[in-house]
C-alpha cells in the first residue's frame, strides 16, 4: 500500500475535561467481578451509580487551510457529571451555538460513551463519528440519547481524513467487556510532526505508533501523544510494562500529555527515566499533579 499524506494541521491544542472514569477504582473492580469478569457484557453489569465520572476532551486545530476545527472526543459517563464538566468549562454553550463541529467517540465503553445525553442535550443535531463495530445495545444508547443528527460510522482499513492535517483510523478489535473497535486521532501539526490522540488505546500505543510509521507520508518525527495509553490502569508493574516503556522511549517523542488510563504508576516510571511527560495540576480529582488531568490543556 502506497503510504498516506493527510497533510498539515497549523495547531493543536487540546483540553482535558475530564480524565477520570470513576471515582473509586476498587469499588469498580468489585462491580465488574460480582458481574463475572472482564468477559462479560458491559451492559449487564450492576454499576454503582455514584462511582461513575467519564472522559471526555476538547480538541482545537486550525487545518492547514486556515479553517478553525473544534470537536469533543468522547462524552463521558455519569450524566449529571458530565453536566457540571461541560458547565464549568463552557462547553454547553460552545455546543449551543454551534461551535463543536462533531462528537468523536473513541469506542462504546461505559465511561466514554453513556455521559452522550449531557452533550447533545445542547445540540440534538451535532453530527457523530464512531468507529464501526458498535453493538445493538451501544447503538441504543444513541437513539435513546435525545440525539437527532447524523451518525458517521468509520470502517477499519486506509486512514479517514477528517480535516488538513487530521485522520482518523479504526482499529478492528475486541475489547473486554464486550465491546469491539476503537478509534484514534493522528495530527500531523505543521513544524512539530506527528501527534496521536486516543481516548484509551486498547490497540496498545506502540501498534499506534508503528501504524503510523507503515501509513502516513511526509513526517519525519513523532512529536507527541495525547489521552488515554493503557499501559497500567490498575496501576500493576511488571515487565511486559517496562518492555513497553524501552518501545515507547525508541520513539523519542517530545512531549507526553498522557492520562486516564495510563496509570499513574506509568507517568512516575516514564518521569523517572527522563521521559518528557506534560505536568498537570492535579485538580477537579485528577489523581496527581505529574500528568495532564481535569481541566488542564496542552498545545502541541
Ligand atoms: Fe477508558
Ligand atoms: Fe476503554
Amino acid at each position: 500500500m502506497s503510504k498516506v499524506d493527510i497533510g498539515r494541521a497549523r495547531s493543536l491544542s487540546i483540553k482535558c475535561l475530564s480524565e477520570i472514569s470513576w471515582h473509586d477504582n476498587a469499588r469498580m473492580r468489585q462491580d465488574v467481578r460480582e458481574a463475572g469478569g472482564l468477559g462479560v457484557d458491559q451492559f449487564d453489569v450492576k454499576w454503582t451509580p455514584e462511582n461513575a465520572a467519564g472522559v471526555s476532551s476538547l480538541i482545537e486545530s486550525v487545518d492547514g487551510g486556515g479553517r478553525p476545527r473544534k470537536f469533543l472526543m468522547d462524552v463521558g459517563w455519569d450524566v449529571g457529571y458530565m453536566d457540571g464538566i461541560f458547565r464549568r468549562e463552557g462547553v454547553d454553550r460552545m455546543l449551543a451555538a454551534g461551535e463543536i463541529d462533531f462528537l468523536y467517540i473513541t469506542h462504546e465503553h461505559v465511561d466514554h460513551l453513556w455521559g452522550l445525553p449531557a452533550a447533545v442535550k445542547h445540540r440534538p443535531d451535532v453530527k457523530i463519528l464512531l468507529p464501526s463495530g458498535f453493538s445493538e445495545k451501544s447503538r441504543g444508547v444513541i437513539r435513546e440519547s435525545g440525539h437527532t443528527g447524523k451518525v458517521m460510522e468509520l470502517g477499519p482499513g486506509a486512514p479517514h481524513i477528517l480535516f488538513p492535517g487530521c485522520a482518523s483510523v479504526t482499529f478492528d478489535i475486541p475489547i473486554f467487556l464486550k465491546t469491539h473497535g476503537e478509534q484514534a486521532l493522528y495530527f500531523h501539526v505543521e513544524g512539530r510532526g506527528m501527534v496521536t490522540v486516543t481516548g484509551c488505546c486498547h490497540n496498545g500505543v506502540l501498534g499506534l505508533l508503528e501504524y503510523a510509521q507503515e501509513t502516513f507520508d511526509g513526517f519525519s518525527e513523532f512529536h507527541g501523544v495525547y489521552g488515554g495509553l493503557h499501559i497500567s490502569p490498575f496501576e500493576e508493574w511488571g515487565p511486559d510494562q517496562e518492555e513497553v516503556l524501552d518501545k515507547l522511549q525508541a520513539f523519542r517523542l517530545q512531549r507526553l500529555a498522557c492520562n486516564h488510563c495510563t496509570g499513574v504508576l506509568t507517568v512516575q516510571k516514564m518521569l523517572e527515566r527522563g521521559m518528557p511527560v506534560v505536568r498537570g495540576s492535579g485538580k477537579h480529582g485528577s489523581k496527581s499533579e505529574l500528568y495532564l488531568g481535569n481541566g488542564d490543556s496542552v498545545v502541541f
